[in-house]
Parts: C-alpha cells; sequence; structure tokens
C-alpha cells in the first residue's frame, strides 16, 4: 500500500478535515433505525486520531439509494440516526451539518466549528449531483475543508461518485492534501497481500445465489487460489449443469451458461458439496439431508454436514482462507449450520482468514465470530472489484507516497 496516509497530512491543528467515510448501514425498514453499525465502527480510528491531532472534521457519506426510494422510505435516509449512533459510538456529540449536503446553512455551521467537533454532512445522495461526479458540487464540498481523508472502502469502487472522485480532485487544485484512512489502508493491504504473497495452501470458499454476479470474481479467484470449495445456492447451478437432478430448487438459463466456462474445474480446482439439507418447496420446516439427487417438491438451503465436515478439514489444512457468500439461508436459524460452521472452523484454524464484506461479514458477526478472523472487509462490491484487480479512480485520487 504505497498511497498517502493520515500522517502525510501535515500539521492538522486547527484544521478542518473532510472525511469521506461509507455509512451506508443497514437499516431497520419499519423505523429506519442502524440494524448495524460495524462500519461506522470501522472509521472510528481515522477520526479519533484526526480529533486527537487538533482537527475539526467533517464527515460525509452517502446512504442507500434515495433515488430509487418512496417519498416514505427516503424520509428514513436522512442521517439523523446515523449521526446520533456516530455519536454515541464516538463518544462526543455529532450533529448533522443542516438538512441540505451543501449550501449556506452548511457552511455556516462549519465556519463555526473549533478543533475536537464532529459534523455529519446529510446523505450525500440526497443531491443528484454527487452521483454525476459534479464539479460545481464538489467544489462546495471541497471548499469546507482544508484537507480530505478518503476512509470509505466500501464505496471506493464507486467511480461516478463526487465524494469520491471529484471532491477530492477539486482540493488537489486547490493545493489542499489527500490521504487514505486507517480503514483503507488496512483493507487494502490486506487484499494486496492476500493476492500477492498469500501463505499457502489458499483455499477460496465462494457462497451467495448467482454464478453470474460474481464469474470476474470467481475466475480471478481461481487463477490464485489453490482450491475453491462452492456452497450457498450458486451450488445449485453447478449440479444442474453437470446434469444432476436439483429438484424444486429455481436455477435461470442466464446462471447455467455463466458457469459453463468452470465447469472444467470441477473436481480438480474447484469441489462442490456431496450432500445438501433441503426443505419441502410448500413447508420449508420439512427438512431432510440428501447426498446425489434432490427429490422434487424439495429445494436444496445449506450445505450438508458431510460437506461441513469435508469443508472444515480443507480448512484446517490451509495457509489462507479467503471467504465470500453465506454458504446456506443462514438468516433462517434452521437452515445456518453450514454458514455457521464454516465461520466455526475458520475462527478455529491457523489460518489467515479473510471474509468478504456484505452478507458474509453480516453472518460472521451474527454468529459472534467476526474477532475471530483475520480481517473483516467492509467492503461487499468494492471488496470483490479490488480482489478482481479492478482500478479505482477514487483511489488514483490519493498520491502515491
Ligand atoms: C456498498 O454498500 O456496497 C457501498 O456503500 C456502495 O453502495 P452502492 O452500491 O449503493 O453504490
Amino acid at each position: 500500500m504505497s498511497k498517502k496516509t493520515l500522517a502525510d497530512l501535515g500539521d492538522l491543528k486547527g484544521k478542518k478535515v473532510l472525511i469521506r467515510v461509507d455509512f451506508n448501514v443497514p437499516l431497520d425498514k419499519k423505523t429506519g433505525a442502524v440494524k448495524n453499525d460495524r462500519r461506522i465502527r470501522g472509521a472510528l480510528p481515522t477520526i479519533r486520531k484526526l480529533l486527537d491531532s487538533g482537527a475539526a472534521v467533517i464527515a460525509m457519506s452517502h446512504l442507500g439509494r434515495p433515488e430509487k426510494a418512496t417519498p416514505e422510505e427516503r424520509k428514513n435516509l436522512a442521517l439523523d440516526k446515523v449521526a446520533a449512533r456516530f455519536g454515541e459510538l464516538l463518544g462526543r456529540p455529532v450533529k448533522k451539518a443542516a438538512d441540505e449536503v451543501v449550501g449556506p446553512a452548511v457552511t455556516a455551521v462549519v465556519r463555526e466549528m473549533k478543533p475536537g467537533e464532529v459534523v455529519l454532512l446529510e446523505n450525500l445522495r440526497f443531491d443528484p449531483r454527487e452521483q454525476k461526479n459534479d464539479p460545481g458540487f464538489a467544489a462546495a464540498i471541497a471548499a469546507l475543508g482544508d484537507a480530505y481523508v478518503n476512509d470509505a472502502f466500501g464505496t471506493c469502487h464507486n467511480d461516478k461518485d463526487a465524494s469520491m472522485v471529484a471532491v477530492p480532485a477539486a482540493l488537489k487544485a486547490a493545493g489542499k492534501p489527500r490521504a487514505v484512512g486507517l480503514l483503507v489502508a488496512r483493507e487494502l493491504e490486506v487484499i494486496e497481500e492476500l493476492m500477492g504473497h498469500p501463505k499457502r495452501p489458499l483455499l477460496g470458499i465462494m457462497g451467495g445465489a448467482k454464478v453470474s454476479d460474481k464469474i470476474a470474481f470467481i475466475q480471478v479467484l481461481l487463477s490464485k487460489v489453490d482450491h475453491l470449495l462452492i456452497g450457498g445456492k450458486m451450488t445449485y447451478t453447478f449440479l444442474k449443469a453437470q446434469g444432476v437432478d436439483i429438484g424444486s430448487t429455481r436455477v435461470a438459463d442466464e446462471e447455467l451458461v455463466a458457469a459453463a466456462p468452470l465447469l472444467q474445474y470441477v473436481g480438480t480446482k474447484i469441489t462442490l458439496p456431496v450432500d445438501s439439507l433441503a426443505a419441502k418447496s410448500d413447508d420449508l420446516d420439512a427438512t431432510q439431508v440428501f447426498e446425489g439427487p434432490i427429490p422434487t417438491g424439495y429445494e436444496g438451503v445449506d450445505i450438508g454436514p458431510k460437506t461441513l465436515a469435508l469443508y472444515a478439514e480443507k480448512i484446517r489444512h490451509s495457509g489462507t482462507v479467503i471467504w465470500n457468500g453465506p454458504v446456506g439461508w443462514f438468516e433462517k436459524p434452521a437452515f445456518s449450520a453450514g454458514t455457521k460452521g464454516i465461520a466455526v472452523a475458520m475462527a478455529g484454524c491457523n489460518a489467515v482468514t479473510v471474509v468478504g464484506g456484505g452478507e458474509t461479514a453480516e453472518a460472521v458477526e451474527q454468529f459472534g465470530y467476526d474477532t475471530k478472523m483475520t480481517h473483516v472487509s467492509t467492503g461487499g462490491g468494492a471488496f470483490l472489484a479490488y480482489v478482481e484487480g479492478k482500478p479505482f479512480q477514487s483511489l488514483a485520487q490519493i498520491d502515491d507516497n
């Protein structure tokens, strides 16, 4: 990781630092309450460091997709509740600057800020210019701060978000310093090490529903890992493509097309589950484990116990494990044994263990094993894209050391 970091920002005493964080957190659909604050906690070390060095902090984030939300849903996307949770976790008051993202009210609040104070701008996506890399919008944000920090790993792959690209560009034009925060630095370091110099054997575990969503990622993984274990709904795509009966499990035709180029690795580099927990389509409480074909009327919902034992054994003999995607429908306790079992095996092994963000991170945290992993990423799409080696415009804005 060769990017400029906090230490390269110079003396921050009395300065105002703009920090892009990814507080795009899951919300309770009805109340709008923050359901999981992992991403907020992830940015705290950087924010504390900035405050300790005498700066005032102007934090900014998007939340959800307001452009697609109903007016009712949009109300829950205002950042008041996130600001409150952020303040609780930080242990000092955090107020939202104003109900607008930029404008005279925000400028007035920021002008009055003292060292050690924190404000949060309103949901950046409430302003449609955010997702268009709009230079005027970026200039208005950039004018608020003396320095810029990108600590929003989960959003680093978004090339059109002004706060990620046009804002740091505007700061550069004004001769102001930019750096990555501690969270982004750690995420980059872990993934670079993982893809560049992993402790071998390197084991990949892939789950989730769709092969088509992750095909580029799987192909890159295959070129790096010594072995790849498959779980989750994508298992049934592979099985169906091999002509195995998968009962009433639904697999779209385009999934079969996506999986076709990977079939050549099945049995060598790729291992598929040897058994499945399946539930009756008309009565999900009626479950049965099947080795081989699944009868009509049943659908696969989790890996079976033999598969879990086999996968746990592979994990035990690995030097590094990278896991992305739950191996079953873990949100339902009756179908969570496989995903929990993988988490347990990873938590108890001696390997370097890296968990991709999104649902996998949620699962690991739900089962209480997040602190037992070497690294749990805060990035969903960003984690996949960085592993794939995609260049990020946001990071290109941060100068190399
Ligand atoms: C994420 O959750 O992956 C990031 O916050 C990016 O959000 P987006 O997919 O809405 O751009």
